[in-house]
């Protein structure tokens, strides 16, 4: 996609879609009381183009809602679509995020190659981060996951324009412009590979899609398998590997800017099942295909690495991504078997854990993932992962399960969805849950129970981030959207890659 922007006048403009927000000013609840749209535009030639749809009570600007008009008068453009924001006290930068992929995804279609955004007025939303928004919303709507139609018609929009006429910050406005490019291209990297399926995307294949990413945007990259895993005694990454004939990969990616030699290390961890079937606990049929999204986690930490490279924050940061495939087969690990987690350091035991149920194999991944960025380093620990169906159950696919084991950590992450518009909920953590993953046997087991699935797994993996704040994100609700939505397609989401990032920038 060709990208631009652009400061002239939006009436001038050739093109074959202009579009244009809208928010509703109805503040009266009152019974009767009808939608009151107005544009978010200052300009003239706009406003008097779409005055009389305006005023017919047609369109009610709600969010994502939609209104074309053809051969605008007054206007260059051939059409012209106004999309609204919903009530203008509601109207956020993540709601002309979402605008932007609705324009883009109503435009596809219908055979549009070619979109200009103008950009909303209004004193409440600032021009630099709607900027970034519209251009991230403009190519997370591009994006189709159906890469493997052999009739597959390319509909991807070819060049979008962002109009920042009458704004004079010219140059913050570029780089808003800029980052917004990165981060969305960044995200979409992210969902081409949780689309792959199982077959085409196993670990190392992860593996060599991860160092291809890395070389072109130089970082360094490097990556392990099985002998490494035994090497560094990484015994509960090993355990869910050895059923598959599909050797594990341990994928590490450090960023080191220039100049920067102390201060935080941060270690982003990600959970990289390329396939889950629950091993020798194996998973029912129904909806089984979907688990090749279970290293959603890990594709969203590359994500956030590739963004980080290009964006060049003054912070370190290492990423680690253990990749597997879960399988049943005679070489399988078992329920009832115990295995020894990663050392710390050599001359420490590795804690020993208790095998309940071989479908709870993320956590054993990340337990040593966990282990091995501290190992290297790390001063602070973010972990992404398709954890648990319990973190679905609980808060539904609306917001993300968010855990940490330090305020001031949280407090940073949560500052950071304000600007990645992601919504992830802080859910407890504590001795009574704890007290749930205690074994007979070892030191812990891997599952808690029915009760507080998705708060017992992350209890799990606080056993291993031990005393470095961390924060950990179960995105199984997330990172696979079920339903189309007016702004992106069903499929890979890319979700927890901006927050991710958003939050490596605050240090
Ligand atoms: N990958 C699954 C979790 C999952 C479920 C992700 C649905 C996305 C959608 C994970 O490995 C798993 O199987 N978790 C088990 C844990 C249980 C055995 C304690 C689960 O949630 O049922
Ligand atoms: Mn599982
Ligand atoms: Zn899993």
């Amino acid at each position: 996609m060709r990208t631009e922007l652009s400061f002239a006048h939006p009436a001038g403009i050739e093109t074959e879609l202009l579009a244009v927000t809208a928010v509703d000013t109805q503040t009266s609840k009152a019974p009767g009381s009808k939608p009151e749209p107005i544009l978010l535009t200052t300009d003239e030639a706009i406003k008097s183009a779409a005055a009389a749809i305006l005023a017919s009570g047609e369109f009610k600007a709600g969010a994502n809602e939609t209104l074309l008009l053809h051969a605008p008068a007054g206007l260059k453009a051939r059409r012209l679509v106004i999309v609204g924001l919903g009530k203008q006290a509601k109207a956020t930068v993540q709601s002309v995020r979402q605008a932007a992929g609705t324009v883009i995804r109503f435009a596809k279609p219908r055979g549009i190659r070619e979109v200009t955004f103008a950009l909303p007025k209004s004193a409440l939303l600032p021009p630099g981060p709607c900027i970034r928004a519209t251009v991230e919303g403009a190519l997370v709507g591009d994006f189709d996951p159906d890469t493997y139609r052999s009739d597959r018609k390319d509909l991807s929009i070819q060049s979008v324009t962002v109009l920042a006429s009458g704004n004079s910050d010219q140059d913050a406005l570029k780089a808003a412009f800029a980052e917004g490019i990165i981060i969305g291209e960044s995200q979409n990297f992210t969902r081409s590979l949780v689309n792959e399926p199982g077959n085409k995307l196993t670990p190392t294949i992860l593996g060599q899609r991860a160092a291809a990413m890395a070389a072109e945007v130089g970082l360094p990259c490097e990556v392990f398998s099985t002998e490494k895993l035994h090497e560094l005694k990484m015994g509960a990454f090993w355990s869910v590997s050895q059923g598959s004939e599909e050797p594990p990969a341990l994928i590490v990616l450090r960023y080191e800017p220039e100049g920067v030699t102390g201060g935080p290390i941060l270690g982003l961890v990600g959970k990289g099942i390329t396939f889950d079937t629950g091993g020798i606990s194996i998973k029912p049929a129904d909806k089984m295909e979907l688990m090749k999204y279970d290293m959603a986690g890990g594709a969203a930490m590359l994500g956030a690495m590739r963004a980080i490279a290009l964006l060049k924050p003054k912070v370190r940061v290492i990423a680690i991504v253990c990749a597997a495939e879960n399988m049943p087969s005679g070489k399988a690990y078992k329920p009832g078997d115990v295995v020894t987690a990663m050392p710390l350091t050599p001359d420490k035991p590795g804690k020993t854990i208790d095998v309940i149920n071989t479908d709870a194999e993320g956590r054993l991944v990340l337990a040593d993932g966990l282990t091995y960025a501290r190992q290297l380093g790390a001063t602070h620990l973010i972990d992404a992962a398709t954890l648990t169906g319990a973190c679905v159950v609980a808060l539904g696919t609306a917001n993300g399960g968010g855990f940490s084991n330090d305020d001031e950590t949280w407090a940073r992450f949560n500052a950071a969805l304000a600007t990645s518009g992601e919504k992830f909920w802080r859910l407890p953590l504590g001795e009574e849950y704890a007290d749930q993953i205690k074994s007979d046997i070892g030191d812990i087991k891997n599952t808690g129970g029915r009760h507080g699935g998705a708060i017992t797994a992350a209890e799990f993996l606080k056993v291993f981030a031990e005393d470095t704040p961390w924060i950990h994100l179960d995105i199984a609700g997330l990172a696979w959207i079920e339903d189309s939505k007016p702004y992106i397609a069903k499929g890979p989401s890319g979700t927890a890659v901006r927050s991710i990032l958003e939050w490596v920038r605050s240090y």
